[in-house]
């Protein structure tokens, strides 16, 4: 697996990507930006239709009427997102591809608390029809706060907007978080239902858009080496670290409603639970993935509320300093009670029961204020059962056990630095038999000199194509929500001892509790 042979695959068309979107335009439609003043609209989605504009994958027609409750004209909110792009964009604005994309940016007022709010939009969306042809098609973008996305459901459902009529089609695109408990998304769920069907829904996780997330499934069904491994007996455990080394900085108010198992176990490390360790499926139509996945979650063993505790470790960081700088405790952030016992830190172990991975633990792991930023998957294999080998000669006697040779490990590395890379021990130069790990290493950048695109733009595009495979659909995400929600109950009845917290500080890789949870099993976090 060095760069050389990697060049000669880069030049093969990938499967996936050729076959689920690249040279595929969608028809012409117009996509409603509920949220079009907020931060999401600004750093993330315009600037990807954007960069689907720059690269051509747009059809033509193609029209965001964006909604908000400020007011402000269409000529302000197109000057407003072309700051944007230019500041966020993946791509530099050219203003040939600038010019033709604003022309199909609108704006109107809309506030969901007003009762006919909708009037303007339903004049915007008959005009971009008569005068872009966009044919009725059309993607509503719930980019609002959460609080607002079933009120918003409902009130286009009644004003008819949701139903389409003969061929042209009725999306949504429905941001996280989705809900904050089981209860809580099983509702959202069935008041969503009431307006659009199952399959004009698509609920985003942006970690599905990520190359390498979509490469893992790529590495695990078009690779036939690894598979016959990829089980209980040569795979001792998996280790999924989602580090980050920002602090709750603006969003302490969220933060203290959502914590980390909200925030990353319950959608991005869950998903990535079940690509790893889902069956390959048969095809790679939307249903036919998602249901393996679906299988693969409700195999995991569910952590009875009482048991909380003992599989799962919590965290919350102290001040510290991270790349020489000194940064607060999460209790001094904005917005943040100085009393908060609110987690930023969780590890836990994962059972599944079936046949593949009984008896391999996932552990997952996820924090604020790491040393850096990091996600990462490790599949550790289990060490050879008998080493053959001396200690510095090359003969039977005194020989060295087993466990004194580091087993092969399977880094699969999400974020930064996208790359695969195996361990494997070698032989080092020279008269003696003294055996040490070496790296082989695929890494994105230095095999394909194409640029990755933005998760955004991938997932934005395959919903224009009405392609949800990349999306989560209502069982998925009620599986991970039935694991994560027992944990919360057990938390809710145990609170963290306030001597104990913050119980981290920043800059560390989390509370000695949790290097002493992998202890208990023999077994230590990766340092990353
Ligand atoms: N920002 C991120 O990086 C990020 C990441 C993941 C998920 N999300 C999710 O994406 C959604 C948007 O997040 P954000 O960060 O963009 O939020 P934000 O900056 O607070 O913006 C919220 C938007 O919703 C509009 N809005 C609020 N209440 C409304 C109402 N009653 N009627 C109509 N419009 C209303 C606001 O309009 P006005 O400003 O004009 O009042 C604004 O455009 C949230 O669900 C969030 O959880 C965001």
């Amino acid at each position: 697996m060095t760069d050389t042979l990697l060049d000669d695959v880069a030049l093969q068309p990938n499967p996936l990507s050729e076959g689920l979107s690249q040279g595929r335009v969608p028809l012409p439609c117009v996509v409603v930006i509920f949220g079009a003043t907020g931060d999401l609209t600004q750093r993330k989605l315009v600037p990807a239709f954007y960069a689907l504009a720059a690269d051509g994958l747009l059809p033509p027609g193609f029209s965001i009427i964006g909604a908000g409750r400020t007011e402000q004209s269409t000529e302000d909110f197109r000057e407003g997102m072309r700051k944007s792009v230019e500041r966020f964009g993946r791509v530099p604005l050219r203003t040939d591809v600038w010019n033709v994309f604003a022309d199909g940016l609108r704006y109107c007022t809309y506030d969901l608390d007003h009762p006919d709010g909708l009037h303007a939009l339903h004049e915007t969306l008959d005009e971009l029809d008569r005068e872009r042809g966009t044919a009725g098609n059309r993607i509503f973008y719930f980019s609002i706060p959460p609080s607002g996305f079933a009120a918003l459901a409902e009130r286009l459902g009644t004003e008819g907007l949701s139903h389409a009529d003969g061929s042209s089609f009725r999306r949504m695109i429905v941001e996280k978080p989705f809900g904050h408990n089981l209860d809580s998304a099983r509702a959202l769920n069935g008041k969503l239902h009431v307006a659009f069907k199952e399959d004009q829904i698509y609920r985003i996780d942006h970690y599905l858009g990520k190359e390498t997330v979509q490469n893992l499934l790529v590495f695990r069904f078009a690779n036939g080496i690894f598979e016959p491994l990829w089980n209980r007996q040569y795979i001792d455990h998996v280790q999924i670290t989602v580090a980050e080394n920002l602090g709750a900085e603006g969003r302490g108010a969220y933060y203290e409603e959502s914590g980390a198992l909200r925030d990353i176990i319950q959608n991005h490390v869950m998903q990535l639970v079940a690509i790893v360790g889902m069956e390959a499926p048969s095809n790679f139509g939307a249903e036919t993935v998602r249901d393996e996945k679906v299988k693969l979650l409700r195999a995991v063993r569910p952590i009875h509320p009482d048991d909380a505790l003992s599989h799962t470790v919590r965290g919350q960081y102290g001040e510290g300093w991270i790349d020489g700088e000194r940064v607060p405790a999460y209790r001094q952030e904005h917005s943040v009670a100085p009393d908060s016992l609110r987690e930023t830190f969780v590890a836990m172990k994962v059972d599944i029961d079936n046949w593949r991975w009984a008896g391999t633990p996932f552990y997952l792991r996820t924090g604020k204020r790491f040393p850096k930023r990091a996600t990462e998957i490790a599949i550790q294999f289990r060490r050879v059962p008998h080493s053959p080998f001396g200690g510095n000669t090359a003969t039977p006697v005194g020989l060295l056990p087993a466990d004194s040779i580091d087993p092969n490990l399977l880094v699969l590395r999400i974020q930064p630095d996208e790359g695969i890379t195996l361990r494997i021990s070698a032989k080092t130069p020279g008269q003696s038999m003294t055996i040490r790990t070496v790296n082989m290493d695929f890494l994105y950048g230095s095999a394909f000199l194409k640029e990755s695109p933005e998760a955004y733009e991938r997932l934005l595009l395959d919903c224009m194509l009405g392609d949800p495979t990349l999306f989560a659909r209502e069982d998925e995400v009620e599986e991970a929500w039935r694991f994560c929600t027992a944990i919360l109950d057990g938390w809710r009845a145990h609170p963290p001892d306030p001597n104990d917290c913050p119980n981290y500080e920043a800059g560390s890789w989390g509370p000695q509790s949790s290097s002493d949870f992998m202890a208990r099993d023999g077994r230590q976090w990766r340092r990353l």
